[in-house]
């Protein structure tokens, strides 16, 4: 039996090996005879979480990209059931929207919308929930369907998430946000729990290398990529103004770059064939956008031998034709710093000739408001810094090292820059690394409350209360 199951592997090998130095189709299909009696996960389920972290039409693109991905899976052959989705669901039918009910996620590309899953939306979009569910814990989960990851040992899990995000720090539409100490803790139990065999994680995110880095450790069987290393930005691309041709009417960006690099890739690859790590050097090619200052440097984390699998273990795979226009070079991609994205749609939409005056007035006073928010942000922290560290950042961490040891310190900074200065917003997630600065370099707790008060004590905080807003951490 044993010896029989070898020479099939054997066989099998060499075919692989024959066929992919052949272009004939007959072959192929040859080959998809025999891999039709082999599923690619053994007997085990592949499960998926989907996230989308933001709200809004101006952040379009995140859930965009979640309703992509989901289309992948599904196609890939993935059940329902065993697909998880978070999305704020305020996209498809926002007003602003020019195609009413249709979701795309590049300008010539198809609906993604129709049959996601709505499991996770609205409020009940949160840290909390996405927690219950990677444990598959139904009962601590709140407002959704109550869908969990509900594991076995021998299977896997994809988990992709799509967002804003800073040092240490994953945005959710409803705070408190995720932080990478939560996070990574969250797998270690689920790890411990046993109830799974092998994890994959995408993220996108704005410095999301920091979520890894220093901090997971490479024996739970997770292999991660992510869309940017621990201190640079990640792109949103396919916006109005920087690719053409973009569909009428659209305001916002559609996708973002790591993104949509790895999604194309994969609605155009014979995905029982290509290995994870061949997905990734080319998502890390295409997201360098030419070695140009507008691009990331795509990072790998964990336990890095899984990135051999094939992409088809976790994003499932049918047969398919292979597509006649794969995987378009990589072409520099117009692309927009995702922090600036909302402010850009916004000033896209507020230029058109077409717009009501009233809307104008709104819009106007909106972007107003939004950056004299950011000004004060900026302002506040670096006045902040030099209060407690002095003119220098005090000492910055090796490469490789986590954000921060104590994260409990991180929080009660970040809770205090919030309670005078105002609630941080996606943007102000940028600023993480200087209170994880203050806290790698001992500043007592009091100094930052009075700095933090000192600072910003004639502010109005208004809509932009935590009180109102809510904390970040
Ligand atoms: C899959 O399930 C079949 C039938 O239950 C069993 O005989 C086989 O050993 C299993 N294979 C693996 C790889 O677990
Ligand atoms: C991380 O990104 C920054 C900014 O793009 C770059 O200077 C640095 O070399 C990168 N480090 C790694 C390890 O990719
Ligand atoms: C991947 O690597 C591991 C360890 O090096 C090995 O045991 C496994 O067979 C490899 N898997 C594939 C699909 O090549
Ligand atoms: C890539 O960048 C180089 C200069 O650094 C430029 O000459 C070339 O045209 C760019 N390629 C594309 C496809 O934009």
């Amino acid at each position: 039996m044993t010896n029989q199951i070898m020479v099939f592997q054997i066989i099998l090998s060499l075919l692989i090996v024959i066929l992919a130095q052949s272009s004939d189709a007959n072959a192929l299909s040859a080959l998809d005879t025999f891999r039709s009696v082999i599923k690619p996960n053994g007997n085990g389920t592949t499960w998926a979480v989907l996230i989308a972290g933001s709200n809004g039409y101006y952040n379009y693109r995140h859930q965009a990209d979640v309703c992509h991905a989901y289309q992948i899976l599904k196609k890939g052959g993935l059940k329902d059931e065993n697909i998880i989705v978070f999305m704020y669901d305020d996209i498809a039918n926002d007003p602003n929207n020019p195609r009413p009910g249709v979701i795309i996620n590049s300008p010539e590309g198809p609906d993604v919308y129709a049959g996601v899953p709505k499991d996770y939306t609205g409020e009940a979009v949160k840290a909390s929930n996405f927690y219950a569910v990677l444990l598959g814990d139904t009962k601590a989960t709140t407002g959704g369907s109550g869908k969990v990851v509900a594991s076995k040992p021998g299977d896997k899990i994809f988990l992709y998430y799509s967002d804003h995000g800073g040092p240490g720090i994953l945005g959710l539409p409803n705070t408190p946000y995720i932080f990478a100490n939560d996070f990574i803790e969250i797998l270690k139990r689920k790890h411990a729990s046993g109830t799974y065999d092998e994890m994959v994680i995408y993220l996108e995110a704005c410095e999301s290398g920091s979520i890894f880095e220093g901090l997971l450790p490479n024996d739970l069987n997770i292999y991660v990529t992510t869309a940017s290393n621990a201190t640079e930005n990640s792109w949103a691309t396919y916006c109005p103004d920087t690719t053409s041709p973009m569909p009428q009417g659209f305001d916002t960006c559609l996708g973002d770059l790591y993104s949509v690099s790895w999604m194309e890739d994969s609605d155009s690859q014979d995905l029982r064939v290509e290995t994870l790590e061949q997905q990734y050097l080319k998502v890390k090619e295409r997201t360098l956008n030419n070695n140009s200052d507008m691009g990331s440097n795509v990072m790998q984390y964990g336990t890095l031998r899984i990135s051999n699998e094939t992409v088809s273990v976790y994003q499932g795979s049918t047969a398919k034709e292979l597509s006649s226009n794969p995987f378009k070079k990589f072409n520099s991609m117009g692309v927009i710093n995702q922090r600036d994205a909302d402010l850009y749609s916004m000033w896209h939409m507020y230029k058109k000739p077409t717009l009501e005056i009233q809307k104008k007035n709104e819009l106007l006073r909106k972007i107003k408001e939004i950056t004299a928010h950011r000004a004060r942000l900026d302002k506040s922290v670096n006045k902040i810094k030099r209060y407690l560290l002095g003119n220098g950042h005090g000492p910055v961490r090796d490469e490789g090292s986590a954000l921060v040891d104590d994260w409990g310190c991180l929080k009660f900074m970040v809770r205090t820059f919030e309670k005078y200065c105002g609630t941080l917003t996606q943007y102000g997630m940028k600023h993480t690394r200087t209170f994880a600065n203050i806290c790698n370099n001992g500043v007592a707790k009091k100094a930052m409350d009075e700095a933090a008060k000192k600072s910003c004590s004639t502010f109005k905080l208004g809509q932009w209360d935590p009180v109102v807003a809510g904390y970040s951490a």
